[in-house]
């Protein structure tokens, strides 16, 4: 992730990835962005169904695709992936 090129992530809220808690992911992002002061450097998206359906709640950063079994297991890897090396960068 270089300095200037923003990031979109994008989580499925397909009917399966919905029912795993795919709203609960995206109200759980927003918030971190919004706690950290990145909601306007990280774009957050919706999709349709990603074709990944019954992994868990499928999602990806730009263009990478990922697979969160549960609501925690994304926010920890949203964490890692995205808010840390952000901060570092600023
Ligand atoms: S509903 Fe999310 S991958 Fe199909």
């Amino acid at each position: 992730m270089s300095k200037d090129q923003s990031t979109t992530v994008t989580v499925c809220v397909g009917s399966s990835c919905h029912i795993k808690g795919a709203r609960n992911v995206i109200m759980r992002f927003n918030e971190l962005l919004k706690k950290h002061g990145l909601d306007g450097k990280i774009e957050l998206k919706g999709s349709f169904c990603m074709e990944r359906c019954g992994e868990g709640v499928n999602w990806q950063i730009d263009e990478k695709p990922l697979t969160s079994s549960s609501v925690e297991d994304a926010v920890k890897s949203f964490e890692e992936m995205i808010i840390k090396p952000a901060k570092g960068q600023m």
